[in-house]
């Protein structure tokens, strides 16, 4: 079918808005309320009004379908009128600090005011006057800053199927807040930041964690090093040159932070690839001694916390490994002080992540001191002037956690664990690797659940992969079903896995996330080795350390447990 867009004739597909019909032709509208890849909103915002021809009033087109012969003018002198308008009401009430907000320069009703001609707060209204809720230690909500356009609500329902937040109160005072609760700490929230990455002002923002990391980089007394979760690289290649592979830029990564006074900078993919041998082995051993199955992965914090505060009865089905920044810290604080001279200082150990839930984790488990996101690393470039896209020198990751393999580097996408899982599984089952391409199609892709089965040897292995909260929460039940016979399942709570994560840059959409999967499937096809146990450091740290898989070392540095944090059970 065909639609007019000011004049122009452009197809449309069934189903599609005006909106989203319009973003495709290139027509920009403004819109606050709505996005591109999660249910259509209830319309609250009304920026993103048209005029249609047969209607006398002016027509949200983020909720008008596309009809054949339909005709809209998107940007007439009274569209813009009512969107003038309506920003300037939005202005009126809110507060007037942009020069101290965490959103700075990043904040989208200060870009759309500015692109809509509001130059100053031409009416003063009643402001709000809400408490700050800086109890997480992941989120932090400013319901003040908030312009009720119902994204985080939208996300947090309807993506992430969590339902932590919700629109409470009337009138002027309708705030987003946890349902009857004093905070997101002890509120349903599980922390996975969805509701950060797609809020449009500084309404909930990731606890900003820059000062305390350069805070320690300030202390004489401490070595300050550096952690870097795979996702990141993958994110920061966007912009830059296309020549430039997963390596190079955390290369370059690496050369930063040190410039910034980092003493050393360690791969998180490293501890990807311990996490996935140690994993695998977990798996036999429920499989052969029949412990609990299915084994769910944990190396998704928010999905931890989604058990332990929505389903605690799921606890044993959880593996005890930790997560890779968690082996990572604990490895990093075990043996970095034996190899180095720290002359009495303290060891500060700071993660890069491209998630919220990691800042919990952090504080929840030894190891790791600051958590900051890919956004916060924006902010730290910013403290200590250092314009990262010009700067192309390289530094290597510091031994002894510098070397990952294709499979751990897979770990940052949504069947990347499972897809590497499979990979040392099979060797562990049958006593032989996969024979040739070890690529595990069936768990790539972005459907929100893919159920396989894997021949090993004499065995078949049951798997699945759940690509988000969202996902999981429908089919829970079939996958926990005996007659589905499933051994092991993979469960990312983020739509595309870490590099959809909720510490991404603001303006992640799918496309993004398509194009940052691509590339972990490129450095994958590249790289030398491509199984978790082939990585000789992981090798050598079993020699050196660990002795074997499920050791008391590895389960003293590599393993944890879990607790019953279902909201009633928190003492406030
Ligand atoms: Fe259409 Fe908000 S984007 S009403």
């Amino acid at each position: 079918m065909k639609i007019s867009i000011n004049g122009k004739k452009v197809e449309a597909k069934q189903g599609e808005t005006v909106l989203q019909v319009a973003k495709r032709s290139g027509v920009d509208v403004p819109h606050l309320c709505s996005l591109d890849w999660a249910p259509s909103p209830a319309a609250s915002c009304r920026l993103c009004v048209v005029e249609a021809d047969g209607s006398s009033r002016l027509l949200t087109s983020c909720t008008l379908e596309a009809a054949d012969g339909l005709a809209v003018q998107t940007h007439t002198p009274r569209v813009l009128k009512a969107r003038r308008a309506i920003m300037e009401l939005l202005v009126a009430s809110h507060p007037q600090d942009c020069l101290s907000c965490v959103r700075g320069g990043h904040c989208e009703l200060s870009t759309l005011a500015a692109d809509l001609g509001v130059r100053k707060a031409r009416y003063v209204g009643a402001v709000k006057h809400h408490p700050v809720d800086i109890s997480s230690p992941a989120l932090w909500r400013d319901p003040d800053k908030c312009v009720l356009c119902g994204r985080c609500v939208t996300v947090c329902h309807d993506v992430q199927g969590v339902g932590a937040i919700d629109f409470t109160g009337r009138g002027f005072k309708t705030r987003v807040a946890p349902g009857f609760s004093p905070g997101l700490n002890v509120s349903e929230c599980v922390f996975c930041g969805q509701c950060a990455r797609v809020c449009p002002t500084g309404a909930i923002v990731e606890r900003d964690q820059v000062d305390d990391v350069v805070a320690a980089l300030a202390d004489p007394d401490a070595v300050v090093v550096a952690q870097v979760a795979p996702a990141v690289p993958a994110t920061l290649m966007e912009g830059h040159s296309k020549s430039e592979g997963v390596r190079v830029m955390l290369e370059r990564l690496a050369a930063a932070l040190k410039r910034v006074g980092f003493d050393a900078v360690f791969d998180t993919g490293f501890a990807a690839d311990l996490t996935i041998v140690e994993e695998a082995s977990e798996l036999l051993d429920r499989v052969r001694n029949g412990g609990v199955l299915p084994m769910f992965t944990s190396c998704s914090p928010a999905w931890v916390n989604y058990v332990e505060t929505h389903r605690p009865d799921l606890i044993p089905h959880l593996s005890t490994c930790k997560s890779p920044q968690q082996m990572a810290g604990a490895l990093i604080r075990e043996i970095y002080p034996k190899r180095t001279d720290l002359d009495g200082r303290r060891l500060v150990v700071v993660s890069v992540m491209p998630c919220t839930a990691k800042k919990f984790e952090a504080q929840d488990l030894d190891g790791v001191d600051h958590v900051l996101t890919t956004r916060e690393l924006d902010h730290l470039w910013g403290r200590f002037g250092v314009d990262f896209g010009t700067c192309t020198e390289q530094a290597p990751p510091d031994p002894p956690f510098a070397e990952t393999t294709g499979a751990g580097r897979l770990f940052a996408g949504s069947g990347g664990v499972m897809e590497a899982a499979v990979r040392t599984a099979h060797l562990l089952v049958a006593g032989s690797e996969l024979e040739g391409d070890p690529k595990v199609a069936e768990a790539r892709g972005r459907e929100g659940v893919r159920r396989f089965t894997v021949t090993a040897g004499e065995a078949e292995l049951n798997l699945a992969v759940v690509n988000g909260l969202g996902r999981l929460t429908e089919t829970l039940d079939e996958l926990l079903d005996p007659q589905t016979s499933l051994h092991f399942v993979e469960v990312m709570s983020c739509p595309g896995g870490c590099v959809g994560g909720g510490g991404q840059p603001y303006d992640t959409d799918v496309q993004a996330v398509k194009e940052r999967l691509e590339r972990l499937y490129e450095v994958d096809r590249r790289s030398r080795t491509r199984r978790a146990h082939e990585n000789a450091g992981v090798q050598a740290l079993y020699e050196d350390l660990l002795g074997r898989p499920l050791s008391e070392a590895s389960h003293r540095l590599l393993h944890r447990t879990y607790t019953d944090r279902r909201p009633h059970s928190v003492q406030v």
